[in-house]
């Protein structure tokens, strides 16, 4: 079995690009060599990740997370057990999405709209939320 952990955290200071470059090598580094995969999405000043390997590392891994003065506040959304990990072939996948973009997807009728939301980012989050 898969652990996997959920949580949001809001940034401490307005990130840039090389601030997310910054973050990402540091924190692929250390996934790679703990076995932890998952996912970072980044928006108006949000991050959520979902963080999956094995209890203790991603335990430990969050407990750094929790104390990174790049965050003010960090909040657990829900944590268990999956058969096996969503993402697999990254240490740390990313992304980046504006309010703008979820807005504008919410309001339109395009019939390919419905399948690309299905699609989105988010929406794998939550389907990993009820895959257990
Ligand atoms: C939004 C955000 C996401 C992060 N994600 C990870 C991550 O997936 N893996 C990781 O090792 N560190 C991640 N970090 C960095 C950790 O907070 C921490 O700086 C790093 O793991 C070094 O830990 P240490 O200071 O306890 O040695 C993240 C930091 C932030 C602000």
């Amino acid at each position: 079995m898969i652990y996997y952990l959920l949580y949001y955290g809001v940034e401490s200071f307005k990130f840039e690009q090389k601030d997310f470059e910054e973050l990402l090598v540091q924190a692929r580094e250390r996934n790679e060599g703990l076995g932890i995969t998952g996912k970072l999405i980044y928006c108006e000043g949000t991050f959520i990740q979902v963080l999956e390997g094995n209890e203790y590392s991603v335990k430990e891994v969050y407990q750094s997370i929790e104390k990174d003065s790049r965050l003010i506040a960090t909040k657990i959304v829900a944590e268990g057990l999956v058969g096996e990990r969503y993402f697999k072939d990254w240490s740390m996948d990313f992304n980046q999405i504006s309010l703008n973009s979820i807005n504008e997807l919410e309001n339109c009728n395009h019939p390919n709209v419905g399948e690309y939301i299905s699609n989105a980012p988010a929406v794998k989050l939550l389907k990993l939320l009820n895959a257990k």
